[in-house]
């Protein structure tokens, strides 16, 4: 897909991926939606899209609520005449022993890592048929691999990767491409709840990414529509290993992750 003036809708965007990812779609001259319930820190986003040259619109709202997904493809289709792509990107998650989970956070994590990414693709989809677009869907590299003190997190991540393959295969003939990125520990705010001490060195990714780098892989999504990208890429074969000598990599991420949450 060609990004100068391509209409694409952005969850998430008001966070710290989401923020980088608007400054580089805007430099690539897209016409990008932003969706999120903060509306300061929306403007803000879509001051940098318009910064690096590319058009904006803010619609405030929460991806728990299928009617505001119905909103933000309504609006979004009505500014910009069409829509090519739907990134989500929202997400949360809580750093907990399980057994220290509240109901809420439970209820949160999977309304919107879960269910939001439905509604959202669900509502979405009508136009993006019509304009035979790209779904991109952020998950997680614990989605595709269960790191301890994250289960919640992990049960909705692993189901936005069963939700994605199963769409990518279904819509493909009728001409809408979908990808999947599945990053490490990124530097954003969302570490604060999600046990940042964990990623930074003692953690499973032993890494930890910018957000620029993050909103470059969807960029190269939105471009290009590979099945998959991994941040970093090397992830892929720690995934191959769990899934080809589970034991092996219990034994790993028991060392790792040695460190839990305080409750
Ligand atoms: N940071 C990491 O280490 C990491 C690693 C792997 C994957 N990811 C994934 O990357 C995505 C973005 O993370 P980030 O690091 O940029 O996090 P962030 O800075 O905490 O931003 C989270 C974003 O999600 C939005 N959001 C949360 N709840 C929402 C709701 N109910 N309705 C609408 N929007 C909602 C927030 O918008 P509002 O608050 O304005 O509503 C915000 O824009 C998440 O899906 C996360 O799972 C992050």
């Amino acid at each position: 897909m060609t990004l100068r003036g391509a209409s694409v809708l952005l969850t998430g965007a008001s966070g710290g991926i989401g923020r980088a990812l608007a400054a580089r779609l805007g430099g690539a001259g897209a016409r990008v939606t932003l969706f999120g319930r903060r509306e300061g820190a929306l403007r803000e986003a879509a001051e940098e899209v318009v910064r690096g040259g590319g058009e904006s619109l803010v619609v405030t709202g929460d991806v728990r609520r299928p009617g505001d997904a119905m909103r933000a493809v309504g609006e979004a289709t009505e500014r910009f005449g069409r829509l090519d792509a739907l990134v989500n990107l929202a997400g949360v998650a809580h750093w907990r022993l399980i057994e220290a989970t509240t109901d809420d956070e439970i209820q949160e994590q999977v309304d919107v890592n879960l269910l939001g990414v439905f509604w959202m693709t669900r509502a979405a989809l009508p136009a993006l048929l019509a304009s035979r677009g790209a779904v991109v869907n952020v998950s997680s590299f614990a989605g595709r691999v269960g790191v301890p003190y994250y289960t919640a997190y992990a049960a909705t991540r692993f189901g936005v990767i069963g939700m994605t393959e199963a769409l990518r295969r279904e819509v493909a003939a009728r001409g809408v491409r979908v990808s999947l990125v599945l990053p490490a520990a990124v530097d954003t705010p969302f570490l604060d709840k999600a046990g940042r001490e964990h990623a930074l060195g003692k953690g499973p990714a032993g890494v930890l990414l910018s957000p620029a780098t993050v909103a470059d892989a969807i960029t190269r999504a939105l471009e290009r529509h590979p099945a998959e990208i991994y941040l970093p890429r090397t992830h892929r074969l720690f995934a191959l290993l769990d899934v080809a000598l589970p034991g092996i990599s219990d034994r790993i991420l028991r060392r790792l992750l040695r460190y839990p949450p305080a409750t």
